[in-house]
């Protein structure tokens, strides 16, 4: 028995991103295989954010993109700014819907995914009718993340997913995020400026600073000994909020 090819579900190279006042993004390369889990950590103002809208190939007025990018067809995304995912002006389960017709799966059975989405974020079955604003902060960021799970792609990437959270809620979503993407053997690219939330799903991180990378490995790696200052700075600030490399 051969094992399957591994294939690569996203994939940057020599990203450039300029605005008007000049580089943003210097030659950036990523790679992400299937089902692999990777992490892009930096300080604010990094390029964490370009990078991810650059990927998923965003508009971005005024700025002039360049380099290859592939990014497989089926990736669900989930955006910094937690409320930007849902609609505010369409009840969740119509937007969870709308998704999964736009993947094709068929009415019959688009009913029964949206419940099972909903269970598997620990979501009550009512959530379906409910208007985005009237869920809770942490009930609205998982029925965001539903959103971006719901049509089974074989990528998600979350930028900055549980940051407007408490830390009890973010450490919920996070156990049920690795549990999904464990379950689906889903890939993703977890974008955050905290080292020890990205090190919890990914084995591999790469280090964003200034609009490059200034480092790359597996995250126990850096945790234990980050070689440059941007990431050392990052692993102080994760030993700070009390994780032990
Ligand atoms: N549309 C834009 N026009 C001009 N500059 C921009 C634009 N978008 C982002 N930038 C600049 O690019 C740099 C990287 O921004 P980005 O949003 O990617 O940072 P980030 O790493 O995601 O930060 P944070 O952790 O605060 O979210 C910043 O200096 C930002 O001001
Ligand atoms: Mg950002």
């Amino acid at each position: 028995m051969t094992e399957p090819v591994p294939h690569p579900e996203a994939r940057l190279q020599g990203l450039c991103v300029d605005g008007p006042a000049g580089p943003l993004i210097s030659g950036l390369d990523l790679t992400v295989e299937s089902g692999e889990r990777l992490g892009i950590v930096g300080p604010s103002g990094s390029g964490k954010t370009l990078t991810a809208g650059a990927l998923l190939g965003l508009p971005l007025p005024g700025l002039r993109v360049s380099g290859d990018r592939y990014l497989s067809p089926r990736t669900g995304a989930l955006l910094q700014e937690s409320a930007s995912a849902l609609n505010p002006l369409m009840r969740v389960g119509r937007q969870y819907d709308l998704a999964l017709r736009g993947a094709g799966v068929p009415r019959a059975e688009r009913r029964e995914r949206i419940d099972r989405q909903l269970k598997e974020l620990a979501l009550d079955a009512d959530t379906r009718r409910a208007w985005p604003l009237h869920l809770s902060g942490g009930q609205r960021q998982r029925a965001a993340l539903g959103l971006a799970l719901v049509t089974e792609p074989e990528l998600v990437v979350a930028d900055e997913p549980t940051a407007a959270l408490d830390a009890l809620t973010q450490n919920e979503i996070l156990l049920m995020l690795r549990r999904i993407l464990d379950a689906r053997a889903t890939a993703l690219i977890l974008i955050s400026h905290d080292l020890a939330l990205v090190a919890r799903l990914c084995e591999r991180v790469v280090v964003l600073g200034g609009g490059r990378i200034v480092e790359e490995g597996p995250t126990a790696d850096i945790l234990a000994e980050p070689q440059h200052p941007t990431s050392a700075r990052l692993v102080d600030a994760a030993r700070t909020l009390g994780v032990t490399a």
